[in-house]
């Protein structure tokens, strides 16, 4: 797969790093460029009767010159899993997400049968959901190339310049944190995603003129966490925009199985449960507890990893039956014990725990959310009765909310 430039968009502070590390393989890209694109050359060539991948995606004068995205090939790409069969490779590896993966299976087919590009695509959800491999897994199912970047990387027009007029008929491509993109690139995308031209002004005062140069068909796929973050226009241009969803415990068990198969590690159904059970409905992170889980057999313990087993380690490891961990556990407690369980703001919440407010609200937040431990409200953070027990607190609960209603009942 012709891979650009990439970076994991696990973590928040990633881009940064991947923009620092851009830079810093800008000299070595003259040597990777011609390897980037090649494995994906040999890949299934598309039946559109363009050039054959391994001819167009040599590297070209322009991408020589220019961006910091060219990058790295595929081998060194800082977003790919040390173990990459971690990561499926096709839609029926692909577990969960039925909804998702019947879209797209539709559109795939419609658009294969029709010989033209896929429709562009945003996915958005929390993080670890499974965009980045989505968006992989789509460019292999419609055999193409995929060129993966992120979004503030693309600081300079010549870099979205250098991506755009390099793409073959086809291709995808995947712009991740696309959330993040600068003003002056979004909109050099809005002719190119909509007209598939590139607009560039050429010189500078009186002697500049504007040149079009007209685009191969492409598909963008931007993946996002904040797809409210996202200006309307760049939104209104993909036609499938799609959400991903926390998984069913189920769902993340055939996970773990899978993860454990391919790191050749013994575990039996009730342990791979188990870890699925705390790993707060995201592949990503049922894939780090086994990992810590088998690490703890092989120095601990030995054998099959079995219920028992992942209980004890997971335990060791912070993380409870419900797949808090210390961090979930200090946001509610906070909430229960300094605020007599909400309503508190969210700025107030990360002074009080010295937690940052966007890794509240972006990665803490949605899963205490959805396991209904805590609830948003007009007047701020408010921590469920569910929360109050499962932390222990369970008469205070009940008296925080009696006394509230003698309250309201002397008024
Ligand atoms: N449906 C799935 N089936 C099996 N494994 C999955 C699935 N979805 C995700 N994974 C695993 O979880 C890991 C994280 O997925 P991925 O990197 O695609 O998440 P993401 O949504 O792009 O996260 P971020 O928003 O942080 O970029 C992958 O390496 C993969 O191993
Ligand atoms: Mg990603």
């Amino acid at each position: 797969m012709a891979i650009i430039s990439s970076k994991s968009g696990s973590d928040a502070s990633g881009s940064d790093k991947a923009q620092a590390k851009a830079k810093s393989q800008a000299d070595k890209s003259q040597a990777d460029k011609s390897q980037a694109g090649k494995p994906q050359a040999q890949a299934s060539t598309p039946d559109w009767g363009t050039q054959p991948a391994a001819e167009t995606s040599q590297p070209t004068p322009a991408e020589s010159k220019a961006p910091n995205t060219l990058l790295k090939p595929e081998a060194e790409a800082s977003d790919l899993p040390k173990e990459p069969g971690l990561r499926p490779q096709r839609f029926q590896d692909y577990i969960g997400q039925k909804a998702l993966k019947e879209v797209l299976d539709i559109a795939i087919k419609a658009a294969q049968s029709r010989q033209e590009p896929l429709d562009h695509l945003l996915l958005y959800g929390p993080p670890g959901l499974g965009k980045t491999t989505m968006a992989l897994i789509l460019a292999t199912e419609m055999g193409v190339a995929c060129k993966i970047t992120t979004a503030p990387a693309l600081e300079r027009p010549r870099d979205i310049a250098g991506l755009l007029v390099n793409l073959n008929r086809g291709d995808v491509l995947f712009i991740d944190e696309i959330h993040r993109l600068p003003k002056v690139t979004e909109e050099i995308l809005y002719p190119a995603m909509e007209d598939g031209r590139l607009d560039i002004t050429i010189g500078k005062g009186q002697s500049a003129r504007t040149r079009s140069i007209t685009l191969q068909p492409f598909t963008l796929v931007g993946a996002t966490t904040k797809v409210g973050a996202l200006t309307s226009p760049l939104r209104d241009r993909f036609g499938l925009v799609q959400r991903l969803r926390f998984y069913e415990i189920d769902e993340l068990t055939q996970i773990v199985l899978r993860t454990a198969d391919t790191l050749t590690t013994p575990i039996d159904e009730s342990g791979a449960t188990e870890i699925a059970r705390r790993a707060r409905g995201t592949p990503r992170i049922a894939n780090r507890l086994l990992k810590r889980v088998r690490d703890y057999v092989e120095v601990k313990a030995s054998g099959t990893i079995t219920q028992g087993v992942a209980a004890e380690a997971l335990e060791l490891f912070n993380v409870d039956p419900c797949g808090l961990d210390w961090t979930d556990r200090r946001l509610l407690s906070v909430m229960i014990e300094n605020f007599n369980g909400g309503p508190v703001g969210l700025d107030t919440m990360a002074a009080a725990t010295g937690e940052d407010a966007q890794t509240i609200e972006e990665v803490y937040e949605p899963y205490l959310l959805q396991i209904g431990y805590l609830q948003r409200t007009p007047r701020g953070r408010m921590a469920t009765p569910a929360a109050w027990h499962h932390l222990g607190y369970g008469d205070q609960a009940q008296s925080a909310v009696t006394g509230e209603d003698d309250q309201l009942s002397l008024m």
